[in-house]
């Protein structure tokens, strides 16, 4: 007899990776910063100077990340990429940009519980608006990293909330943009040598953008993603 097998939906399956990557990746991090606690105590700190410099370039990687996911975003769903890049690879190069940019943001918040340049505990960087430093600027980068991970976790939730509300909630994207902008502008100490990148960047996104709503023929069927 023909055994049974009830097929997971791959969007399902793809969520579920994600929470448990997700759950392993917090214990490591968790794990380590435990570690690094205890080698504090026995004299072993480290060096304060090198902590400041990965926050500020894990926060430059993360938010050309975000950008590129953003831009490549807008492009997916015009014709330049649809005649030319295959519809799943499209959406997977997306999906990667996406996560990777959560978690270089992930790694560039949490490299604030170490050193001693910045006095931040869990809670501060979980709560927005309450931390140490900038608590404004650094509160809005917090909400704008919790509205990229709403986003990105929004794809796999499509069969329950249907295509519509996917789509309206995956406008917030540009809301986590502008936060991230605002945030990196606010908090960042490499304004001068940063500034620039960020206008030519923002000013990219938005060409794109004027682009696509211009292309956009009103009636022309639209190519839904799925996985
Ligand atoms: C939990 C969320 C976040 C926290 C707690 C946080 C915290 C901070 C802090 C304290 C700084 C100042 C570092 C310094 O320059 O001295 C900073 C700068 C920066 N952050 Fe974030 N951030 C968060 C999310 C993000 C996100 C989502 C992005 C982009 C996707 C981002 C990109 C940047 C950039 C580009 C800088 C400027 C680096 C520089 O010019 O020195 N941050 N962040």
């Amino acid at each position: 007899m023909a055994m049974q097998t009830t097929a997971v939906p791959r969007r399902t399956a793809g969520f579920r990776k994600i929470v448990i990557n997700g759950a392993i990746a917090s214990a490591l991090l968790a794990a380590f910063y435990a570690a690094s606690l205890l080698l504090e105590r026995q004299g072993l700190e480290l060096d304060n100077e090198s902590v400041w410099y990965a926050i500020r370039a894990s926060g430059a990687v993360a938010y050309l990340l975000l950008a590129a996911s953003t831009a490549w975003g807008i492009l997916l769903s015009g014709k330049l990429v649809k005649r030319r890049v295959p519809a799943a690879l499209a959406l997977e190069l997306h999906t990667i940009l996406s996560w990777t940019a959560i978690g270089m943001s992930v790694y560039h918040a949490y490299l604030l519980l170490f050193g001693r340049f910045f006095d931040y505990t869990v809670v501060d960087l979980l709560v927005p608006f309450v931390g140490p430093y900038e608590p404004l600027a650094v509160g809005l980068g917090i909400v704008g990293l919790y509205l990229m991970i709403l986003t990105s976790a929004s794809f796999y939730l499509i069969d329950r909330i249907g295509y519509r509300s996917f789509r309206q909630v995956h406008y917030l994207t540009y809301i986590a943009y502008v936060l991230a902008t605002v945030h990196s502008v606010l908090a960042g100490s490499d304004g001068l040598l940063f500034n620039p990148v960020y206008v030519a960047v923002s000013a990219g996104l938005f060409l794109l953008t004027l682009a696509r709503i211009l292309a956009r023929r009103p009636h022309a069927p639209r190519r839904i993603y799925t996985s």
